[in-house]
């Protein structure tokens, strides 16, 4: 029997890397793109394929259209029958609102928004022939309850929601499924980057008391991704230790 297809952007590390990891455990095989973490990618290769998986690693600059573009192309030339695309690269640059720089703000943009909608399109077709498809965004508790300093990276996670309820209703009659997950505070370079009494701040804000793990959020993306969730499109998944409710 043919191994489901998975692709998941911006896989080199963090959450990427656990969701890519999870599909290879699941069966799939694993498309993944980055940017600059060359040596992780080809490291993240090998690890994939340990599992079984034929997989392949696509570096490319996602905030550049046309580049994303060709390589969507590339890998649908080498994955064909794609079933579930995970649109998690993603990028955060903080600073107060007044002093921001445009051209900041538009980089938040095109790799945290536009990215993953180029990346969907390029699935659409195939998954609309194959009458199946799940695409899972990958937002942040951010783009719910905002926060002070992050004004634009809040914007863009906020964006997702619609990008997402938006394909929900473009895609549903043909059996795509689209929704996003809220991920709260986990444990990735982003996150470690923190200063110690942001991270003391946040930890005070979270019911359960501790950050989380990558392996968290990609645990509830192959549950989007499975037929265990056939029923459910449109929507925002909060995985957040309750720091939001
Ligand atoms: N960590 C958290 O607490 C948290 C919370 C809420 C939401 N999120 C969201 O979860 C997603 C993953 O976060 P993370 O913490 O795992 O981040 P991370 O550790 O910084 O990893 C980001 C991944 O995305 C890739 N990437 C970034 N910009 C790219 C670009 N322009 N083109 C192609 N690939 C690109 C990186 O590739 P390279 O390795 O080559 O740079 C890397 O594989 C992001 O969308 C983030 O906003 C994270």
């Amino acid at each position: 029997m043919n191994r489901p297809q998975a692709i998941v952007t911006g896989a080199s590390r963090g959450i990427g890397r656990a969701i890519a990891l999870e599909f290879a455990a699941l069966g799939f095989d694993v498309a993944f793109t980055y940017r600059s973490s060359e040596a992780q990618a080809r490291e993240m290769e090998k690890e994939l394929e340990t599992k079984g998986a034929r997989a392949r690693a696509y570096g490319v600059d996602m905030a550049d259209a046309a580049a994303l573009q060709a390589t969507m192309e590339r890998i649908a030339a080498d994955f064909p029958a794609v079933e579930v695309l995970v649109n998690n690269a993603g990028i955060s640059i903080d600073g107060l609102a007044l002093r921001f720089k445009t051209e900041d703000f538009d980089l938040l943009m095109d790799t945290n928004v536009r990215a993953g909608f180029i990346a969907s399109q390029a699935v659409m077709r195939p998954m609309m022939k194959a009458r199946k498809g799940s695409i899972v965004f990958i937002s942040s508790v951010i783009g719910l309850m905002g926060n002070g300093g992050q004004a634009p990276y809040s914007t863009t996670k906020s964006a997702l929601f619609g990008m997402t309820k938006s394909l929900a209703r473009e895609l549903g009659s043909r059996n795509i499924r689209v929704n996003a997950v809220a991920p709260g505070y986990i444990k990735t370079d982003m996150t470690e980057s923190l200063p110690q009494a942001s991270k003391e701040g946040i930890l005070s804000g979270i019911p359960l008391g501790y950050l989380g793990e990558p392996e968290d959020i990609a645990r509830v993306v192959a549950f989007l991704a499975s037929p265990a969730s056939r029923y459910i499109t449109g929507q925002i998944l909060s995985v957040n230790g309750g720091l939001y409710m």
